[in-house]
């Protein structure tokens, strides 16, 4: 029994690696660490290793038709993968039905997004397999993976970080993980854009003010600025970002230049004014 198994557990995540340690020792730590001691979460680190038939205990080998580096070997992946699907069945007392997502840590997979990883947070168990070397024999990917996840466009020398950042960032979206249920809500990504800065005490550090609105207690004034400062931000770093919330939300810039021109007129009108009346 894993330290971090729990049985009433909202999520359960599965690890299939070489490095078992490696994923307890980021779970002890963390945000994700005090989910799993309350139960809400629930850890399964599998040894590869532990299912190998090779004598030597053996789980990788050289790759057909040459190359750098090993491959991991199709039987020992396969083995741990399956005696996980059956503690599944065993501990949800299904049999064959349960299709569980094998999520495999690889950069030619689709990239990791929050939307991804909201999705994921609806499943009541994951499976992460991670690989080593120069990869896993494609035969039982083809057997056993449902997605092929990237956590970005570089190169790791393993699947675990991948598997742990998507740990967390799934975690974060099961409810009771985070204190505060809103952290998860007003989040960089929630709406499509990044985060607008956030400020707290003293109100002057170092002679830099924190911004007047923030102080002004008028709730819609903050929401108008935060946003404001999200779009700037996200156009800035991100336009890409930018343009597809500019698409789908193409009344805020209606809203906005009406604003404006009410605002524009009304200056208009009240500069008039004054003029009148200093020419009379
Ligand atoms: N394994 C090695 N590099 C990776 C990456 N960028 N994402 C997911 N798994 C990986």
């Amino acid at each position: 029994m894993d330290f971090f198994q729990k049985s009433e557990a909202a999520m359960f995540f599965h690890v299939l690696t070489l490095f078992p340690d490696m994923i307890r020792d980021g779970f002890t730590t963390s945000i994700l660490g005090r989910a799993a001691e309350k139960g809400i979460l629930s850890l399964e680190a599998v040894n590869i290793r532990d299912y190998t038939k090779s004598r030597h205990k053996k789980v990788d080998d050289y790759p057909y038709g040459g190359g750098a580096g090993m491959l991991m070997q199709a039987q020992p992946v396969y083995d741990a993968c399956q005696a996980v699907i059956e503690g599944i069945q065993t501990r949800k007392k299904t049999a064959g039905e349960e299709k569980v997502r094998v999520i495999y840590l690889t950069p030619t997979g689709q990239v990791f997004s929050q939307q991804l990883a909201r999705e994921l947070a609806r499943e009541e168990d994951l499976i992460f397999l991670c690989g080593h070397y120069e990869g896993i024999d494609e035969r039982v990917l083809q057997r056993i993976v449902t997605d092929y996840v990237s956590i970005g466009d570089y190169v790791l020398t393993g699947g675990e970080l991948p598997a742990m950042v998507m740990m967390d960032a799934i975690a974060r979206n099961v409810p009771g993980v985070l204190g505060n249920e809103e952290s998860a809500q007003t989040e960089s990504f929630d709406d499509g854009l990044l985060e607008y800065p956030q400020y707290t005490r003293p109100e002057i550090w170092e002679g830099e003010r924190v911004p007047e609105v923030l102080l002004s207690g008028d709730h819609a004034k903050v929401e108008e600025w935060r946003l404001e400062k999200s779009l700037a931000k996200t156009k800035e770093v991100r336009p890409e970002l930018y343009e597809s919330w500019a698409e789908s939300h193409q009344e805020y810039f209606v809203k906005k230049a009406k604003k404006e021109e009410r605002l524009r007129r009304k200056l208009l009108k009240e500069a008039r004014k004054k003029a009148e009346e200093e020419h009379f």
